[in-house]
């Protein structure tokens, strides 16, 4: 008979000894980019809104503000002339865009895969959990399965389709990324983000004010990361170790953010007190995560911060007295890719890695050992990352592009 003891002891062989780490990066556009500075022409040109000349005024206020210089997209002028429907805020166009997004958004999920495997570098028979984690798409089975087939993984690979979520599921991925490496032995999960902001590309005739707020902060892009514990360190290269996660929904915030699929695409709400709400909120939060931790200086660590928009950055740096420099990772990544949704932070701990080895920094997290990643999406739910950085000098398989 199995005895208690036996259980215990298959449960602690079935777990992994040290805490899940991030193994490689790797990050994915589409090929269009468009300048910030060209957006208010180019957008009321291409929706032939141009006699609205006070809402092109707002636009262009908030492109000049949003601190953004240029953004990756999927759409072209060609498409929005040969499918009018898009542009048409009365006319149905719900499958239209599903028909291109179920095939674009696992395909720019596969580039950015492709290079965290190949930097990663070890066979992808070795990967053993599958995270994909978009609010572009929606379909059965989901882009998991679609990646899964692209990158020709193994049909025993454990996967997680996360529909839906918002801007803070980067932390999200992460997250249950940890739950599954530490949970799993020798586990390796790819847990990748994509969105593709076609779904809630959209007309501003007859729009609530928000909607310019949309139009003008989202990019596409793909990231994803390989998160396993106890790394074998003859063969891999870790990056950082999430050393804690933890997610709360901010009281009193209840219908701040949101988003409401409908047959003329995806329609986004953001309220103008998010920032603020957010910043009101922000030293409870990093005080209960670091409190284990005995931190209290926020400028002692480095900062991962999704970049909703510059006013969020602002005002968390602003509440709690923030050197200049510590969202300088965040501010990047927005100001050369836009507000890319829960895909943000996995370009950011990218940004974050390189830059430190281009400076010849001592770690990956700026020269720093512990560091903070927050992502803040619709509930609003924010998520909460602590994570411990690794010496530059682990010989790495990336070059600094
Ligand atoms: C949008 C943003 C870039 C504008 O920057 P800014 O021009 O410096 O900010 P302001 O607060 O002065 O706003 C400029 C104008 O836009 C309006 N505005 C700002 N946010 C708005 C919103 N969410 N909905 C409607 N209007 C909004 C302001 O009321 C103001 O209009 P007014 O001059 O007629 O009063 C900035 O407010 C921001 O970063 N917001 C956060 C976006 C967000 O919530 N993202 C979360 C996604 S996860």
């Amino acid at each position: 008979m199995v005895s208690s003891s036996d259980i215990a002891e298959t449960r602690t062989t079935q777990r992994a000894q040290g805490s899940a780490t991030i193994l490689a990066v790797g990050t994915a556009n589409p090929p269009n980019c468009i300048y910030q500075a060209d957006l208010p022409d180019l957008y009321f040109k291409v929706m032939n809104n141009e006699h609205m000349v006070d809402v092109k005024k707002k636009f262009k206020y908030i492109c000049e503000t949003s601190m953004i210089r240029k953004r990756h997209t999927l759409l072209s002028e060609e498409f929005l002339k040969e499918n009018p429907t898009i542009s048409d805020p009365t006319a149905p166009s719900l499958d239209l865009r599903h028909d291109v997004l179920v095939v674009e958004v696992p395909k720019l999920g596969k580039e950015a895969a492709t290079k965290a495997i190949k930097e990663w570098g070890l066979p992808k028979s070795n990967i053993t959990h599958l995270i994909f984690c978009t609010i572009s798409c929606v379909d059965m089975p989901g882009a998991d399965y679609q990646l899964l087939k692209l990158l020709d993984l193994s049909p025993c690979v454990k996967r997680f389709m996360m529909f839906q979520q918002g801007c803070h599921a980067g932390g999200t991925v992460l997250r249950l990324a940890k739950d599954l490496a530490e949970n799993n032995k020798g586990a390796r999960i790819l847990a990748v983000c994509c969105e593709i902001q076609l779904m809630a590309f959209r007309s501003l005739k007859n729009a609530p004010l928000d909607y310019v707020i949309s139009q003008t902060l989202f990019g596409d892009g793909a990231g994803a990361v390989i998160v396993g514990s106890d790394p074998d360190l003859t063969n891999e290269v870790p990056l950082f170790e999430i050393v804690s996660a933890s997610q709360t929904i901010i009281a009193d915030s209840e219908g701040t953010i949101g988003g409401r699929l409908s047959e003329t695409g995806l329609k986004l709400h953001l309220s103008r007190t998010v920032p603020d709400l957010i910043a009101k909120n922000i030293d409870t939060v990093i005080e209960k995560a670091f409190s284990p931790l005995g931190i209290t200086d926020w400028n002692s660590i480095f900062w991962i911060v999704h970049p909703g928009g510059p006013a969020i950055l602002d005002q968390v740096e602003l509440k709690l007295g923030l050197k200049e420099e510590k969202m300088r990772a965040s501010r990047h990544v927005l100001s050369e890719y836009g507000n890319m949704s829960n895909v943000t932070v996995l370009f950011i701990i990218d940004e974050m890695r390189k830059k430190s080895v281009e400076d010849s920094l001592a770690t990956t997290g700026e020269g720093l050992d512990w560091g903070v990643l927050f992502g803040f999406g619709p509930g609003i739910t924010v998520e909460t990352l602590v994570l411990h950085s690794f010496p530059t000098s682990i010989p790495s398989t990336i070059a600094t592009e």
